[in-house]
């Protein structure tokens, strides 16, 4: 959530348009509203409004915003309803001091009554504006910027990262205390972030900042300091060897329809990196765990349920799935030193996510394995060992191709766990991972390609639809949750994705003429699923199937386009391939109700706030 940009420039004097082309690579953090603080001769100008960053660019032409440094910020709103005077950009009380935040501060409401009583000018009700007054209210007493930053964060609690700068010093200041933070440096320009994609348009020279740290950029350098104690800590540039243009559409629509179609990719890609990877630190973490959690948020929680249905099937493992923000007052008391967390989560900056990890560091007790997709988060560097996805940038908000990344890696160390404890004997696993390794990427495609019109159809009989249902059984459970989650986010349609035995136990009551229910299957379980399809059916409901193609299935659809068809595959690769045409159907009722399902309103990718 949110995204921030700094730039200090050494000899430039089109920063707004610098600044424009780099956060408008962070245009999935935040879109209620977008501002600029651009600096030219000691004078500070500020434009913000509420919009997306294509929107508000084109009002009030901040690329063509002169100076050499500045920051720009996308905001998604917590504190403050989206508006213009709680936009980001803030001015301190004068128009000197800039800045903006990504996070939230905690003692939001104390700090700011704090901050009034002694004279500050607080202008909006956004946390924000906490963080400049927070370095204007110590630079009144102090006089220096570095020391005013420092003492900053005393003031300040929550989870955050702050950039600020000054009219007259050619420096931009940034802080880490909780949300992500990344800089570069380039030949000519600085650059602080809240996420690599927008570094990259100036420079691939990057680095990557630890919690508890600050920064000063200057037009030449990038200093990294230890808030704690000012201390200035020695770091090397890495040079980043992400694509620059993976943040770009590429020809397609959306990135959603992108990045449904790198699927086949991200599947070579995942499992030639599992199989090039020294798996036995992760495979004996999981296998010395007292007890083992599988802990994530929205679609990676649902990759997480597949997963736990693998491990039961393949390796005869216990996997307890369960929600972030839940898992603390739930288990957290029950952990001990042997327990194990995996924590599934895509930008690995997730503050329910990062809240489980604390709570492990704290009490020490409990392990922590990361399954993330964003390399220098947060997660990869605190937990105590990580598994990438190898997906590379997922830009639209609704998570693809990292779901199906993570359902890969789920099978494939259910398989070597399996193989390892005798669930599975070596000739069984060398097969599934032989499907892995061979099969699923051509059926990913297959998929792709068959599904893609067939869904296309179902979307337009679906116009008029604002509220359903989608099941799914055993080895779909969590492919139903997945498919019902996209639906709600870019279709904007009450979808519920539930297991479809505990349909009959209340929601059945919901069902009238044309109520739609998808039901999601494998052809293990179809012989069960055609009991809840007939007690659908039988009270005048509209039942769509998503799986194989099954005779015994064919009668309970009204008609062919309400049964979207996978390719055979072993049963294995079933609950992987059965969630595409879930995300093409979404994508495309997304698109014919106008929706852009890149950027659904009232969401963010990253929410790095509780
Ligand atoms: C947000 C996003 C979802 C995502 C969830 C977890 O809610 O909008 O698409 O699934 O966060 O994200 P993570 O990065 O932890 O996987």
């Amino acid at each position: 959530m949110c995204g921030i940009t700094g730039i200090v420039g050494k000899h430039r004097d089109d920063i707004g348009r610098v600044l424009i082309e780099c956060s408008s690579k962070l245009a999935y953090r935040g879109y209620d509203s977008v501002g600029l603080a651009a600096v030219r001769n000691g004078k500070v100008e500020l434009r913000k409004e509420v919009g997306t960053i294509e929107e508000v660019n084109r009002l009030l032409r901040l690329s063509e915003m002169k100076g050499d440094r500045g920051i720009s910020q996308l905001r998604w709103a917590t504190y403050g309803a989206p508006t213009r005077v709680n936009a980001q950009p803030h001015f301190g009380c004068e128009e000197v001091l800039y800045g903006a935040h990504n996070g939230n501060i905690h003692n939001y409401v104390e700090y700011r009554q704090e901050l009034v009583d002694t004279g500050h000018v607080v202008r909006s009700e956004n946390d924000g504006e906490l963080c400049v007054h927070a370095v204007d209210k110590y630079f009144e007493q102090t006089g220096d910027m570095f020391q005013a930053v420092q003492l900053s964060t005393k003031d300040l609690q929550g989870a955050y990262a702050y950039a600020v700068g000054r009219a007259d010093t050619r420096e931009v200041y940034a802080v880490k205390m909780g949300s992500s933070l990344v800089a570069g440096v380039g030949n000519s320009d600085t650059i602080v972030s809240s996420d690599l994609p927008s570094i990259l348009p100036l420079t691939n020279r990057v680095l990557y900042i630890q919690e508890g740290e600050m920064l000063r950029l200057t037009p030449d350098s990038v200093d990294v300091f230890r808030i704690e104690d000012g201390k200035k800590l020695e770091r090397n540039l890495e040079i980043s060897t992400v694509d620059p243009h993976a943040a770009e559409r590429g020809g397609y629509p959306h990135f959603m329809l992108k990045e449904i179609n790198e699927q086949p990719k991200v599947v070579k890609d995942v499992v030639g990196s599992l199989q090039g990877s020294e798996t036995s630190r992760w495979l004996e973490m999981i296998e010395d765990a007292s007890t083992l959690y599988l802990v994530a948020c929205g679609t990676s929680y649902h990759a997480g349920i597949v997963g736990t249905y693998y491990f039961n099937r393949y390796a005869g493992i216990p996997l307890t799935p369960s929600i972030g923000g839940q898992f603390i007052p739930m288990y957290g008391n029950t952990l001990s030193q042997d327990s194990l967390c995996i924590l599934v989560s895509q930008s690995g900056e997730t503050k329910d996510i990062l809240n489980v990890l604390k709570h492990t560091e704290s009490t020490k007790h409990g392990k922590s394995l990361g399954i993330l997709n964003v390399i220098g988060s947060t997660l990869m560097f605190n937990a105590d060992a990580y598994i990438p996805m190898v997906c590379g940038y997922e830009v639209s908000v609704p998570a693809t191709k990292t779901y199906y990344s993570q359902s890969v890696i789920f099978a494939y160390l259910a398989v070597m766990l399996g193989e390892r404890n005798g669930t599975l004997d070596s000739s069984e696993a060398k097969r599934l991972v032989n499907l892995l390794a061979n099969d699923l990427p051509r059926l990913t495609q297959d998929t792709i390609d068959r599904t893609g019109i067939q869904a296309k159809r179902l979307a337009r009989t679906l116009d008029d639809v604002k509220d359903l249902y989608c099941l799914g059984y055993g080895f779909t459970d969590g492919v139903a949750r997945e498919g019902a989650l996209k639906i709600k986010e870019i279709v904007y349609n009450h979808c519920e994705g539930l297991y479809s035995s505990e349909f009959k136990h209340g929601p059945l009551s919901i069902v009238t003429d044309g109520y739609p229910v998808i039901f999601v299957t494998t052809t293990e379980d179809s012989w069960m699923v055609i009991n809840h399809l007939s007690e659908v059916r039988v009270r005048g409901g509209r039942t769509i199937i998503v799986g194989e193609y099954e005779d015994k299935l064919r009668s309970y659809v009204d008609s062919k386009g309400d049964y979207l068809m996978v390719p055979e595959s072993d049963l294995f690769l079933n609950p992987i391939l059965d969630v595409i045409p879930l995300q093409l159907l979404s994508y495309f009722m997304s698109i014919d109700r106008g929706i852009n399902p890149d950027l659904p309103r009232n969401l963010s990718k990253t929410l790095t706030v509780d």
